[in-house]
C-alpha cells in the first residue's frame, strides 16, 4: 500500500515536491467544494457497500471505512472538522481524515474510482436536492400569487401591448400569467433531472474499471435511475450543470421581467400598484420618497445568473473530452447562481406578500386610449356581417372622430356614431363597458371572470 503520512499529499510518493504556496491557493477547491461534503461521504459508502457486495473489500474493511465516513460526517456537520487547502478539496480532505481516524486501511476506500467520477456523482445530487428546494420556494410563490390571483378576479386594470393601453382585462388574470411562468420554470427544473438522472460512479478516471464493479448497484442505491452507458462521455459531460445554470437564468429573468413590470406600475406616472413599507427604502436628501429598491435588486440579479451561465458555457467551449481542471470551476457558479435565486425567491415572494393593486387608478387608466376598441370592431363583425377588416376602418374612423371631440368611446351620442356607420343602434353602447368587454373574453385561457375563477379552482385542486 502507498505510504500515507497524513501531512502529505496523497500523490507525494511520486511527486517530490511540495506544491508552491500560489498554486495550492489557486488550485484548492476545499472552500466552494465543502459543500458537497453529504454527497461525497453517501456516495462513497455505497460505493465501499458496492465493493463488498462484490467482493472487492472485506466486510471488516468496508465496516471499518463506514464507520470511519459517519464519524467524519458528524464532525463536518457539528463544524468540528478542519478543512486543509493542501488536500486540494473534499474528497481528499475526506480520504486524509479516513486514515487519521481508522488507519491504512482507508487507502481501499478510492479502489474501482477517480475523483472524475466521485465529483460529478456529488454534484448531481447535490444539483438533485437542490432543485427540490427550488421547486419548494417555487411553491410558494405560486400559492402567494394564486391568493392574489383570487382577490382581484374582478379587478379591472388596463391590458398593456408597447406599454399603450391596448385591451381591458382582470388583474386576477394578470397574476394568473405568473402562475404559468412559475409552473413552467418547474418544469424546466424538473425535465433536467430527466436528463441528469444517470450515476457516474463507476467511470473512473475515463476509461472503466478493471474490478468487477456493480454499477447497476451504486446507480439504485445513490438515486440514480441508470448509470450512465460510457465511460469517456461521463468524466467529460457537464451538460446538467449548464441545464441548472440556464434553468437559473430562465427562472432569474423572469424574474426580472416582472420585477420591471411592477416598477413600473408602481411609478408616479403609473400609480397602479402600493408596495408596503417593508419592501420599500428610503432617500438620503429626498424625504417623501419610498423606493422600490428590492424590485430592483430582482431585476438586476439576473445578470447574475446569465453571467455564470455564460461563463461555464465558455469553460467547456473547444475542451476535449475527459477532465481537465478547467472543470472544477463549475461548482463555484452552480453554489452561487443557486444561492442568489433562492433569495431572489424567497425576496420576491415577500414582495408578492406585500403588494396590493390600487383599483380605482387601475379602472380610472383602463377606462382611457379607447381601450374598448376591438370590442366595437368585433360587434361589427358580430351584428352587423362586416368583415374584420371593414369593422376595423369602421371603428378607426370612430376612435378617430372621438380624439378629435375629446370624448371617450362610451360619453359618444348614439347620433354621433350613426353618422359614420349607420346601422348601429342604441345597443352598441354596452360594448363599451369595461367589465362587459372582459367577460366577453370567454376563450379557453381568455381573461373573463369565469374563466379565471376556473383556472384557479383548477390549480387549487391538483397543485
Ligand atoms: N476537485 C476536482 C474538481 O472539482 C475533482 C476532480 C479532480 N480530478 C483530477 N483529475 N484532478 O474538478
Amino acid at each position: 500500500m502507498a505510504k500515507n503520512k497524513n501531512n502529505q499529499a496523497i500523490w507525494s510518493t511520486r511527486i517530490k515536491k511540495k506544491a508552491s504556496t500560489l498554486f495550492e491557493k489557486v488550485g484548492s477547491s476545499i472552500d466552494v467544494d465543502k459543500r458537497l461534503y453529504k454527497e461525497d461521504i453517501l456516495g462513497s459508502i455505497v460505493h465501499v457497500e458496492m465493493l463488498f457486495k462484490q467482493k472487492i473489500i472485506s466486510f471488516k474493511i468496508k465496516n471499518k471505512i463506514i464507520y470511519g465516513l459517519q464519524k467524519i460526517e458528524k464532525e463536518i456537520s457539528k463544524n468540528n472538522f478542519e478543512f486543509d487547502k493542501k488536500y486540494e478539496d473534499i474528497h481528499m480532505n475526506i480520504e486524509k481524515k479516513l486514515f487519521q481516524i481508522i488507519g491504512d486501511e482507508a487507502g481501499y476506500i478510492h479502489t474501482a474510482r477517480s475523483r472524475n467520477d466521485q465529483v460529478i456523482t456529488d454534484l448531481k445530487m447535490w444539483i438533485k436536492s437542490a432543485t427540490q428546494e427550488v421547486n419548494h420556494n417555487l411553491d410558494k410563490i405560486i400559492k402567494s400569487t394564486i391568493k392574489l390571483a383570487e382577490k382581484n378576479v374582478e379587478t379591472i386594470m388596463p391590458g398593456f401591448t408597447h406599454l399603450k393601453n391596448a385591451q381591458p382585462i382582470s388583474l386576477g388574470h394578470y397574476f394568473m400569467a405568473y402562475v404559468e411562468i412559475f409552473k413552467r420554470d418547474k418544469k424546466k427544473f424538473n425535465n433536467n433531472i430527466e436528463i441528469l438522472n444517470e450515476c457516474p460512479l463507476g467511470a473512473a478516471a475515463l476509461s472503466g474499471t478493471s474490478f468487477n464493479i456493480d454499477r447497476h448497484y451504486t446507480s439504485n442505491k445513490l438515486g440514480f435511475k441508470n448509470p450512465t452507458n460510457n465511460s469517456i462521455d461521463t468524466v467529460s459531460d457537464r451538460d446538467f450543470v449548464l441545464d441548472f445554470l440556464f434553468s437559473i437564468s430562465l427562472c432569474s429573468m423572469h424574474i426580472s421581467r416582472i420585477a420591471e413590470e411592477l416598477i413600473i406600475w408602481n411609478s408616479d406616472g403609473f400609480n397602479l400598484i402600493q408596495l408596503s413599507d417593508k419592501v420599500v427604502t428610503g432617500s438620503s436628501i429626498m424625504p417623501q420618497k419610498k423606493n422600490p429598491d428590492l424590485l430592483e435588486y430582482l431585476r438586476g440579479k439576473s445578470g447574475f445568473a446569465f453571467g455564470n451561465l455564460f461563463s461555464m458555457l465558455t469553460i467547456l467551449k473547444g475542451l476535449p473530452l475527459s477532465y481537465f481542471k478547467d472543470m472544477q470551476d463549475d461548482k463555484t457558479l452552480v453554489f452561487k447562481s443557486y444561492d442568489t435565486l433562492i433569495n431572489s425567491l424567497k425576496v420576491f415572494n415577500e414582495i408578492l406578500k406585500n403588494v396590493s393593486p390600487n383599483k380605482e387608478r387601475m379602472f380610472e387608466l383602463a377606462d382611457t386610449g379607447f381601450i374598448t376598441a376591438t370590442d366595437l370592431a368585433d360587434y361589427l363583425v358580430k351584428n352587423h356581417s362586416m368583415s374584420f377588416r371593414k369593422a376595423y376602418q369602421k371603428t378607426a374612423e370612430i376612435v378617430n372622430f372621438a380624439e378629435k371631440k375629446r370624448k371617450k368611446l362610451k360619453d359618444l351620442k348614439i347620433e354621433e356614431l350613426k353618422k359614420i356607420e349607420p346601422k348601429l343602434t342604441k345597443e352598441v353602447l354596452k360594448i363599451f363597458n369595461l367589465k362587459n368587454s372582459i367577460n366577453s373574453k370567454k376563450s379557453y385561457g381568455g381573461t373573463s371572470f369565469e374563466n379565471i375563477k376556473k383556472m384557479i379552482m383548477k390549480y387549487k385542486r391538483n397543485k
